[in-house]
C-alpha cells in the first residue's frame, strides 16, 4: 500500500504535490471513486484514474471491445472445447467477457479484467442500454411493438420498457428486421421477448452497448479501449 499522490508522481503523471492539489480539487478517482483526503492509500492493480486519464500503474488492466462471431461462446473456457470469445483476444492476461452474448449471436462485447467496471457494468441496477438488431420469422404487427416496447411477460418477470423500432418487412421471406434497445440483460432477453409475441428471431445483432458503436469494427475484430473511452464507462457510475 502506498500513498495516492506517491504513486501518481511516480508513475510520472506530476509532481507530488501537483498530484496533491489534483486530489483536493477532486480530480482523481480510486476504483471509480473520487478520492479527496490526502492520506489515502492505494495497492497495486487498484484503477485510478487522474483528470480522467487511467494511470499506467493499471497496466494490468486491458480493456477490449470485440465484434462477437456467431459459433463462439461468451466463457472463458468451454467444457466441450468450442471456440470461445478469450480465443479471438491476443493477449495473456486473464480477461473475461462483460456479460453474455448467445452462440449464435453477432456483435459487440466487452472484456477486461477490471472487475470493478465490469460488476458495475453487469449490475442489474445500472440501465446500460443495449441495441440490438433482430432478424424475426413473421411480419411483425404494429400491436406486437407496443407490446415489446411497454413490457412483455419473460420467465413470469415484465420486461422494462424498451425502445423498438420496425427497420424492415419482407412479404417475400416473411421475415421483419427490428431494432430493439433494452437497457436490461436477462438470459436470452431479446429472443424471449420475440417468442412472447409469437416471432422466432432467426439472427441477433448487438449493434450498441454503452456508449460503443459496432460501426468501424467487422465480425471477429476487437480493438482495445482508449483511456478516454475507459473514463467515460467509470463517469456512467458518478
Ligand atoms: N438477448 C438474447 O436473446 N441473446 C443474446 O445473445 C443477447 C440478448
Amino acid at each position: 500500500m502506498e500513498r495516492l499522490q506517491k504513486v501518481i508522481a511516480n508513475l510520472g503523471y506530476c509532481s507530488r504535490r501537483k498530484a496533491e492539489e489534483l486530489i483536493k480539487l477532486g480530480k482523481v478517482s480510486v476504483n471509480g471513486i473520487v478520492v479527496t483526503e490526502l492520506g489515502t492509500k492505494v495497492k497495486k492493480g487498484d484503477s485510478i484514474l487522474v483528470e480522467g486519464n487511467i494511470l499506467d500503474n493499471n497496466k494490468n488492466y486491458e480493456y477490449y471491445i470485440l465484434n462477437k462471431p456467431r459459433g463462439v461462446v461468451t466463457t472463458t473456457n468451454d467444457e466441450h472445447g468450442r471456440k470461445t470469445v478469450i480465443d479471438l483476444i491476443d493477449t495473456s492476461t486473464r480477461i473475461y467477457p462483460v456479460g453474455r452474448l448467445d452462440y449464435d449471436t453477432t456483435g459487440l462485447l466487452l472484456l477486461t479484467n477490471d472487475g470493478i467496471l465490469a460488476n458495475k457494468l453487469m449490475h442489474p441496477s445500472t440501465n446500460i442500454e443495449k441495441t440490438y438488431i433482430a432478424k424475426i420469422e413473421g411480419l411483425i404487427s404494429p400491436l406486437s411493438i407496443k407490446k415489446l416496447k411497454t413490457g412483455v411477460i419473460i420467465d413470469g418477470y415484465k420486461t422494462k420498457p424498451a425502445k423498438v423500432k420496425l427497420r424492415s418487412i419482407n412479404k417475400k421471406t416473411n421475415k421483419s428486421i427490428v431494432e430493439i434497445t433494452i437497457s436490461e440483460g436477462k438470459n436470452h432477453q431479446v429472443k424471449k421477448m420475440f417468442e412472447a409475441v409469437g416471432h422466432h428471431v432467426e439472427k441477433l445483432k448487438r449493434e450498441k452497448y454503452a456508449i460503443f458503436d459496432i460501426k468501424g469494427l467487422n465480425v471477429g475484430e476487437y480493438r482495445k479501449l482508449t483511456f478516454k473511452e475507459v473514463s467515460t464507462l467509470y463517469s456512467l457510475f458518478k
